[in-house]
């Protein structure tokens, strides 16, 4: 696990990356340049989820069941790959994480496996069945205020405590290289040509991974797939920088999982959706509500957040935005809500 890490912004360059991931020159989050990708090497099963084809008015549709990873959600991906990093590469005291809850339980369940310590930060909005996870993980549980400033508080802790391991999935690049093999999975099983990945957006760990598999692949695909990212109405990032094609007003509690307000990776999200072609489509409660019933009446068991592709995959359908070969990651699971949500 030998990496080359670079700033985009200023061109620094090194072996051995920060403790908070970003550029000690200019503050960027580095990125990954070295050519060799290293072989995943699975810590808890995580990965090689399955992959459900569903016939759709004229297309298929793949559903890709990411909650079937070991702690319910994608995140896993990234986690596992950055505790193999860090395994090869440093001696961790302890894992330091900031997550609106997935992420977080993902560190914590990975912490137990190597036996350390798990520091999450998250905002008030959590969910009460992932912070009560969290203790049952044994991590210790930071509330802070909002999402901004439990990243604030993690990069601070990371800073300080230099033996221990920052995780943080919102601006580091061997996370994101985790998540590409998602792309890798799908062609594998269910053959190139995909024309559209329509997926939740928060700090973009889904997206840049999926587009950076997929341009690694580009050859053997044929084609990038357009990314369609969808976001509830209370985070506006992506307005006036990539096309809207579906717009909503009203609440989004329900996306508690979503509530990246300015992901440190903005820039790249950006580019990577238009250079794709997507676009994004914004939905609200009721969508989810209705996401939840419809993928549950498929069998398909998510939270909330991960339910918000069935709004956004009906409008792409009714608009005739999409092509034949679409991919949709599931990725949290419902579990974690039972008892909890109210449809
Ligand atoms: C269930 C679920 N779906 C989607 C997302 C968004 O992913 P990302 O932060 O990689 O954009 C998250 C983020 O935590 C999540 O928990």
């Amino acid at each position: 696990m030998n990496f080359t890490f670079r700033c985009p912004g200023c061109g620094y360059s090194t072996d051995k990356p920060t403790p908070d991931w970003k550029c000690p020159v200019c503050g960027r989050p580095l990125n990954i340049v070295s050519e060799k990708i290293p072989k995943r090497k699975s810590l808890m099963g995580e990965g090689n989820t399955p992959s459900v084809g569903v016939e759709r008015k004229g297309r298929k549709i793949f559903f890709k069941l990411e909650y079937l990873n070991p702690s319910g959600s994608f995140k896993d991906r990234g986690t596992a790959f950055t505790v193999n990093y860090f395994n090869v590469k440093k001696n961790c005291s302890s894992y330091i994480e900031d997550s609106s809850g997935n992420t977080g339980v993902s560190t914590a369940m990975y912490a137990a496996a190597m036996g350390k310590k798990a520091f999450i930060f998250s905002p008030k909005t959590i969910a009460e069945s992932k912070a009560k996870l969290l203790s049952l993980l044994g991590a210790t549980l930071k509330i802070t205020e909002t999402r901004e400033e439990a990243y604030q508080e993690a990069l601070k802790m990371a800073r300080e405590e230099t033996d221990a391991c920052y995780i943080g999935h919102m601006v580091n690049p061997v996370f994101n290289l985790g998540m590409s093999f998602i792309a890798d999975e799908v062609i594998r099983d269910d053959g190139p040509g995909f024309t559209d990945v329509i997926l939740p957006l928060a700090s973009g760990t889904l997206l840049l991974g999926i587009y950076q598999g997929f341009l690694r692949l580009a050859e053997k695909n044929g084609q990038i797939p357009k990314l369609w990212a969808v976001q509830p109405t209370q985070v506006k990032y992506l307005r006036g920088k990539v096309k809207v094609v579906r717009d909503a007003e009203g609440p989004s509690d329900l996306a508690d999982a979503l509530v990246v307000k300015s992901p440190a990776r903005l820039d790249e999200i950006v580019e990577a959706i238009n250079r794709s072609g997507g676009g994004a489509l914004i939905v609200n409660d009721d969508d989810m509500r209705r996401g939840v019933k419809a993928l549950y009446s498929m069998g398909f068991i998510v939270e909330p957040s991960s339910a918000v592709v069935w709004a956004a995959l009906e409008h792409l359908e009714k608009e005739e935005l999409i092509g034949n070969k679409v991919l949709v990651p599931l990725t949290g699971s419902g579990l974690k809500y039972i008892g909890q949500i109210k449809l």
